[in-house]
This record gives C-alpha cells, sequence and structure tokens, in this order.
C-alpha cells in the first residue's frame, strides 16, 4: 500500500505544512504504508495556458514533470494533498499543479483511491482550504476520509498539539485503502462528477479509445 503527500508551500524542509502532511503518512507507515513526500516547489510545473491540446491525447505541449508526477499519483493508493493558506486560498504553486491536472479530472484517471487533505496557516482560512483540498481530490474521483487544519499563530511549538490527530487520520487513510471506506453523501458528488464528464469522453471516444473504453469497463458509460 502506497501513499503519497504532495504540498505546494514554497519552503519545502522548512514548511509546517509539510511537517504535518510527515504527521499524517507516520500515521499511515504505523498502519502498513509505504509513504512518500512530494514538495512541488522542487519540480517544473509550467501553468496551463488553455491550449486544450491536451483534450486530443492527454499529452501538454510544454516538457516538464508533470506526466511524471502524475504517474506517481497513479501508482500510489492514497493521496495528501496539503498547502498553507495564501490569502485564503491555497498557494500559487498547488493552483498551477492543479490547473495541470484538468484532463487527469474529466478522464477521472484517480478515480478509485482514497485521500486526504491538510493545511496550516497563521490564523485564518484553514478549514476553508483543506475544504478546497478534499473537494478537489473529488473532482479526481478520489474518496477524502477527512482533513486537518492548523492555525499556528507563527509558533511551531502548536504543532505538537496537532501531532495525534494527523496520525490518526494517516491511520485511517491507510484502513480505508486495506478495509474499504464508504461516505454515501461524497460518493453521490463522485457519481455526479462523472454524469458531468460523460459527455466529453463519448464525443471523444474515437480518439480517446482507450479512456472511453475504460469508462464502459467500470460501467460508468453503457455501450
Ligand atoms: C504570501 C502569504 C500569504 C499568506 N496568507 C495568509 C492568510 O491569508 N491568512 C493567514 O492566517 N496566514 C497567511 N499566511 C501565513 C501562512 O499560511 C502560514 O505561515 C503557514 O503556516 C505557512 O506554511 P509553510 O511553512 O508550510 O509554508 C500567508 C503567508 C504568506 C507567505
Amino acid at each position: 500500500m502506497k501513499i503519497l503527500a504532495i504540498h505546494g508551500s514554497p519552503r519545502t524542509i522548512r514548511s509546517t505544512t509539510r511537517k504535518l502532511a510527515g504527521f499524517v503518512l507516520e500515521g499511515a507507515a504505523e498502519a502498513g504504508a509505504e509513504t512518500e513526500m512530494i514538495d512541488l516547489a522542487d519540480y517544473s510545473i509550467i501553468p496551463c495556458t488553455s491550449c486544450e491540446a491536451c483534450s486530443l491525447n492527454g499529452i501538454c505541449v510544454n516538457d516538464d514533470d508533470v506526466p511524471a508526477l502524475l504517474i506517481r499519483m497513479q501508482e500510489a493508493d492514497g493521496i495528501i494533498f496539503g498547502s498553507p493558506v495564501y490569502i485564503d486560498n491555497i498557494t500559487g504553486q498547488m493552483k498551477v499543479f492543479f490547473d495541470r491536472l484538468a484532463d487527469a479530472i474529466h478522464y477521472q484517471l484517480l478515480a478509485g483511491k482514497y485521500g486526504c487533505s491538510i493545511a496550516t496557516t497563521y490564523e485564518s482560512g484553514g478549514d476553508d482550504v483543506v475544504t478546497y483540498l478534499n473537494h478537489v481530490l473529488n473532482y479526481l474521483g478520489v474518496l477524502s476520509v477527512g482533513g486537518i487544519s492548523i492555525a499556528t499563530g507563527g509558533k511551531i511549538e502548536t504543532m505538537n498539539a496537532v501531532e495525534p490527530g494527523a496520525k490518526t487520520l494517516g491511520r485511517k487513510l491507510a484502513d480505508a485503502i486495506s478495509g474499504g471506506f464508504s461516505d454515501p453523501a461524497q460518493q453521490a458528488i463522485l457519481e455526479d462528477n462523472r454524469g458531468f464528464f460523460r459527455s466529453l469522453v463519448e464525443e471523444n471516444k474515437d480518439f480517446r479509445t482507450e479512456d472511453y473504453d475504460r469508462w464502459v469497463r467500470m460501467g460508468w458509460i453503457e455501450k
């Protein structure tokens, strides 16, 4: 069982968000997961320009690290998204990455995985960012087992208080992967999302045959 944490703090190894993601990964490792951390800021991620080339074959015209990052996400069973709060939202690094996942969202390339989200902030916006990150997981077809945020007030020692909860979240994620997890409300959202993207997959079935066939196999499209 592989669990991957991806965080969008530009402070990379000095990041509080990375530290919080690390606690979640520790909890997951205690439950038997193999874990991995990705500092997005270390990768080349060129912003989407809406050229729509990816809609032809899923391949972006830009030569950067996103395809390799997507493969790592596809190889994982669990995905943790994390971001510091920047002006009440996720960081630019994280958003540029998400925009590049539009094709993965349309074709539901990560469907069937489990995830969770985390955020850190000085004072406010942490819960809203967790909600948004979980919303993006759902867009990707990933079922979230929850999330956690911390307002540090600039004091790193506040992280001690959140450590047990973060580890519990990591264990919950690992347990969902090994034993299953159900959330009817969220599953209805995933189904709605597929309903929304279905017409696109059907429209493009002549040149996205593999994706179309996968949707048929998954029972998301009736032939
Ligand atoms: C550009 C910028 C914008 C920020 N915006 C907010 C904000 O809107 N609200 C808040 O409470 N903290 C804000 N912060 C503080 C960070 O959210 C906080 O320090 C966070 O824990 C940093 O995480 P990191 O160490 O993982 O980068 C901001 C920090 C920066 C650098």
